[in-house]
């Protein structure tokens, strides 16, 4: 019996701690072992030695971790706290809030999380490694969105049926000043037992320092009053400061489908960051403290609002269970949406309710017309762009 038969993404697992996988081995394109480039290719130079459960190193990481990791004092909110958690959300750059799926759509959302994975791991490693890894990405760690050729997975119903949800609406217009935001797509990542290293802190997009009269428009409509100098007529910085503080380009909300633990993997979130002009400390420079700002505590079911800005990267799986999180990503009413990509099929679009459809008006695609690429899942980047090139 494969490990691959009884594959879930939440409990124990046969899956992952593939000890014929060196830490910090990045593949290129084809899948061969090369020095990687940050942000994502940041090898960590604190991972321990050898790829196995009993390694003295990954026993030593694992004490470290038990007795520290974990954001002290991290506040979860109900899905009924609106302003608290708008008020969150601005402050840290990010929110958790607690119960997000109720248990039919969590059962959902794990039962495609795996069967998407499994597309993935099916494919045979080499060299005598159990998987292939991902293209730019460490070992044992893929992004359900970069794995498949369209880069989205709004191809799925089961991913589309999520990006509309009593729970997460009321929050989202609350943050995004109104209903007028988009969905821009949806995938998540996950890292599978034994992903040893600490994934790079990085931003998931470079920073929109630009004020047209749409985002200014966007933050009065949250009660920003700007103010502006008498004589150039100028906005002073505190307002626009303030402006680039309440009007995230983008959200993200991660479902959680197991609890973040101390050793599965919790993503780490550094508060405060979402409008930093600096970078984020390299691996090598990187406090101690900022590698436990984790998420420890939030339960399956739950999700993170993520301002995409904000400083976060992923953190060693030590367990025996795989750490999933898949997503959907929302677009500011400011941004514009002539440069999204089509991604969710006409098809899946029509079955949506009429909201979830409004949401997602800005990347449907025309009736008939299937996204190039969509339902084929590689970590490698050369067989997605063949997939992508065949299915156009
Ligand atoms: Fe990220």
């Amino acid at each position: 019996m494969s490990e691959l038969d009884d594959l879930r993404v939440h409990g124990e697992t046969r899956v992952g701690w593939c000890a014929a996988t060196p830490p910090n081995e990045f593949v290129d394109a084809e899948g061969r072992p090369v020095i990687a480039k940050p942000p994502f290719g940041d090898p960590d130079p604190r991972a321990p030695a050898s790829r196995s459960p009993d390694h003295p190193d990954v026993l030593a990481l694992r004490e470290t971790l038990r007795a520290n990791n974990g954001l002290r004092g991290l506040e979860i909110v109900q899905p009924h706290e609106v302003e608290r958690a708008a008020k969150i959300f601005f402050r840290d750059g990010f929110v958790v809030v607690d119960g997000l799926l109720d248990p039919v759509r969590l059962e959902r959302f794990r039962a495609a999380s795996a069967r998407r994975l499994r597309d993935i791991l099916e494919i045979p490693g080499e060299g005598g490694r159990k998987y292939v890894t991902e293209s730019g990405r460490l070992p044992h760690r893929y992004s359900y969105g970069t794995s498949s050729a369209s880069r989205q997975l709004l191809d799925d119903a089961d991913w589309a049926a999520m990006i509309d949800l009593p729970t997460t609406t009321p929050i989202l217009e609350r943050i995004f000043g109104g209903d007028d935001y988009n969905v821009i797509g949806a995938g998540g990542d996950l890292c599978l037992p034994g992903a040893i290293e600490y994934q790079g802190l990085h931003a998931d997009f470079q920073g929109d320092w630009s004020l047209p009269v749409e985002r200014i428009k966007s933050a009065e409509r949250l009660g920003v009053k700007p103010r502006y100098d008498t004589a150039t007529g100028e906005m002073d910085a505190q307002s626009r400061q303030l402006i680039f503080e309440r009007t995230p380009p983008h959200v993200t909300i991660n479902f959680l489908m197991s609890d973040l633990t101390w050793e599965n993997g919790p993503i780490r979130q550094i508060p405060g960051t979402q409008t930093r002009a600096q970078k984020p400390p390299s691996q090598a420079e990187e406090p101690d403290w900022m590698r436990w700002s984790t998420l420890v505590g939030a339960k399956a079911g739950a999700g993170v609002f993520r301002d995409n800005r904000a400083w976060h990267g992923a953190t060693p799986n030590l367990s025996r269970e795989i750490r999933a999180m898949p997503n959907v990503e929302y677009g500011g009413p400011w941004v514009d949406t002539a440069t999204f990509a089509g991604t969710m099929p006409h098809d899946v679009w029509e079955a949506l309710p009429p909201q979830a459809q409004r949401l997602a008006r800005a990347i449907k695609t025309a009736p008939g017309v299937w996204p190039a690429g969509a339902g084929v899942m590689h970590p490698l980047r050369a067989r997605r762009l063949e997939a992508k090139a065949a299915l156009a």
